[in-house]
């Protein structure tokens, strides 16, 4: 569906060139809304940043962050690759046409079933996390199949315990502290139909800090060095960090990404390595800051002690970061947002539970039955991470272009909810 509007409204918050308002009175809440223009431009800097004149290099979507089909249509015509950790990403990937030979399958615990189908549809890498998953893949193969390793350098990432990946005890890959990573590599390289390409690494998610990736380039470059490994691609992951609310300091990415791969060349120059092939797999980065989430509000509670709650027709159910790890969001009154803010409100929604807090301290205007409102920063793991808790139907996502706004997932009605449901 697109409409258009040539509207500008003041006091409102505007998504493209459309009011939130205008948004909700079409489309309803909860909405998940996602700047298309805003997701392209990250997309486009990544790509134009990411590269350094001794160096090739390559930028792939971390698919986990936000997939649909329409995400996967941009992400192809602005020309990354794309990362996918299980069959149900790579199906979406599959039935929007995305290319198979830019697709790089991660996950930790990848089923023989999501392998044969990987096999099987083509996907161009697998990135294997154990040895387990190459006793999968052996029988499946019957032409070369790019293989990288994923490893764990080490790094403390300063991030979120849930969030941080390659302390040496993470349930991800290897440890390059383990002789058995050796091994496998060793096994790696000396199957016949194995391309082994290299190393994978991901070191935690919202980073703020450049010196963490550094010490992951300069720990696995040093690791290949000192075992002499033929490698030829090494892929750093994601997690680049961006502001949630203003207490957040991300990195400037045109300025550190360059820097990266400036100190990566040097370090290859340094160690005497053969040349290798540098990727990065951003997936907050490129989506977060372009989703906003819109609530109708219903009504406000002032508890005897003197705690105010605003409450919304959303959830955990559609906004689970704030209970899962504690992770902190600016919210607006999107049609008063020129209303100056004057109550500490706790935004919560129609999940049974105490934990259903969506802000646990949002600073508003006094909150009126009927307002919209916005949680901003919301396009990163939060359609993904969505559930149906409380049997509560999943918000539509729209795309909005300037003025252009079109459904890329429609709301789920009460029959999408027993669809799969038998025994009656
Ligand atoms: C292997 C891998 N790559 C990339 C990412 C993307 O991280 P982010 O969304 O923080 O950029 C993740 C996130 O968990 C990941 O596990």
């Amino acid at each position: 569906m697109t409409q258009k509007s040539t509207l500008t409204h003041p006091g409102h918050l505007m998504i493209g060139q459309l009011t939130a308002t205008e948004l909700v009175e079409r489309f309803g809440t909860p909405l998940y809304v996602m700047d298309e223009k805003m997701i392209r431009n990250q997309m486009q800097l990544f790509k134009r940043v990411f590269v350094h004149p001794k160096l090739a290099s390559e930028v792939i979507y971390a698919s986990k962050a936000f997939l649909t089909l329409a995400m996967c249509n941009l992400v192809e015509q602005e020309g990354l690759s794309l990362d996918v950790v299980s069959g149900g990403e790579l199906y979406t990937a599959y039935k929007a046409g995305f290319p198979m030979e830019r697709i790089y399958f991660h996950g930790n615990n990848k089923s023989a079933q999501e392998l044969a189908m990987a096999i099987e549809l083509g996907c161009g890498t697998i990135v294997l996390d154990n040895p387990f998953e190459l006793q999968l893949l052996l029988p499946l193969l019957d032409k070369p199949q790019r293989v990288l390793l994923r490893v764990n350098p080490g790094i403390d990432a300063h991030t979120h315990e849930y969030i941080a990946t390659t302390k040496h005890d993470s349930k991800f890959g290897l440890s390059t502290a383990d002789p058995a990573t050796l091994t496998l590599i060793q096994q790696l390289s000396d199957e016949p139909l194995i391309r082994f390409m290299g190393l994978h690494a991901h070191i935690g998610s919202q980073i703020f800090e450049a010196d963490s990736y550094r010490k992951e380039a300069e720990t696995l470059l040093r690791f290949i060095r000192n075992h002499q490994l033929n490698i030829v691609e090494l892929n750093l992951g994601g997690g680049f960090g961006i502001a949630y609310t203003e207490q957040d300091h991300p990195l400037t990415l045109s300025e550190f990404l360059p820097s990266l791969l400036d100190h990566i060349a040097d370090q290859i120059e340094a160690l005497k390595l053969n040349p290798i092939k540098i990727m990065i797999e951003p997936g907050r980065s490129i989506v977060a800051n372009a989703g906003t989430t819109l609530y109708t509000i219903a009504t406000t509670k002032t508890t005897v002690n003197g705690k105010n709650y605003v409450f919304v027709d959303g959830s955990m159910a559609d906004h689970i970061r704030t209970a899962l790890y504690g992770a902190h969001y600016t919210a607006v009154v999107a049609n008063r947002i020129d209303v100056t803010p004057a109550v500490h409100y706790t935004v919560t929604g129609k999940a049974c539970e105490s934990g259903d807090i969506i802000i646990k301290d949002a600073y508003l205007p006094a909150c009126q039955s009927g307002d919209i409102l916005a949680v901003l920063s919301t396009g990163a793991y939060h359609y993904t991470m969505s559930s149906n808790y409380n049997r509560l139907p999943r918000p539509a996502v729209v795309f909005v272009s300037d003025n252009e706004a079109r459904i890329v997932v429609r709301r789920e009605t009460y029959e999408d909810l027993i669809r799969n449901d038998l025994g009656v």
